[in-house]
């Protein structure tokens, strides 16, 4: 029970990762405001309380959306303790193959989305007594995949955010990481193994591993730097990718 109490905000609560963070975070004691653009599943399980998780919809490309989510979090729920920015969308192309509104897309999910719900929640996480952001990046934004400009900039900016954030709020006790994921069987990956008419196998055959990631064990590494057991991680971009290099 590590997360005992706290309220913490997961975005992308529908999607595969997002998903298995929120049961996870509801199974260490959290309330977790599960949000998305389509209605998230509430986890069920014996160790998960029914009224753990609640449900919020919300659009979070636009300025509007990540301000209103906000307000109707803290009215509900209380002040924030922790944020997990898992929310995420793939455009996939060159910067010849994509076009503006492809870019801005993006953006607007993988980057700005995180900048606005973080601003509007550091007044609650200055407050808390362990308040800690968690950043779904990727391992592309580290090294980038072929043929994925607009996705792999996005989330070298979300390393560099969540960087600049661990600098400028560590004093007032907020810990901010970043994750960087490799090859996690989500339906988002599942998408792109049919659009190239790829067997999982054989991505899977790439990673030294010998298989591709679960969502449980982002959403464990999540729960992990959420809790106190992390209380001296910070600024951090931890790649989860079964030694994998990016090809
Ligand atoms: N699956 C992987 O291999 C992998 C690897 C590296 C990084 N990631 C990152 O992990 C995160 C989760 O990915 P996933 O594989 O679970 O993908 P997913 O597609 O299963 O989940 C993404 C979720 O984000 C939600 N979302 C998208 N746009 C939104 C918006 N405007 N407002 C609210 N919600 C919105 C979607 O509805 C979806 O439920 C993403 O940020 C992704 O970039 C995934």
């Amino acid at each position: 029970m590590e997360l005992q109490s706290r309220t913490i905000i997961v975005t992308g609560a529908a999607g595969g990762i997002g998903s298995a963070i929120t049961a996870a975070c509801a199974r260490q004691g959290a309330r977790v405001a599960a949000v998305d653009r389509v209605e998230a599943t509430r986890p069920t399980g014996e160790d998960i309380p029914a009224e753990a998780v609640t449900p919020f919809l919300a659009d979070l490309s636009t300025s509007a959306g990540c301000a209103d989510l906000l307000v109707e979090v803290t009215d509900r729920l209380g002040a924030v303790d922790g944020l997990v920015n898992c929310a995420g969308v793939m455009r996939r192309g060159d910067l010849l193959e994509i076009d503006e509104d492809d870019w801005a897309a993006t953006y607007a999910v993988n980057v700005d989305a995180v900048m606005r719900l973080c601003r509007a929640a550091l007044p609650s996480l200055k407050d808390a007594d362990s308040a800690a952001i968690v950043n779904i990046a990727s391992q592309w934004g580290l090294q980038p995949a072929g043929g994925h400009i607009a996705y792999n900039s996005s989330k070298a900016a979300v390393v560099s955010l969540t960087r600049s954030l661990a600098r400028d709020f560590g004093a007032h006790g907020v810990r901010a990481n970043s994750i960087c994921p490799g090859e996690i069987l989500t339906p988002m990956l599942q998408q792109k193994l049919d659009d190239n008419g790829i067997a999982e196998s054989e991505l899977a055959a790439s990673v030294p591993l010998g298989r591709l990631g679960r969502p449980a064990e982002v959403a464990e590494l999540t729960t992990f730097l959420l809790s106190d057991r992390a209380s001296f991680i910070s600024g951090a971009a931890i790649e989860i990718a079964g030694a994998q290099q990016v090809g």
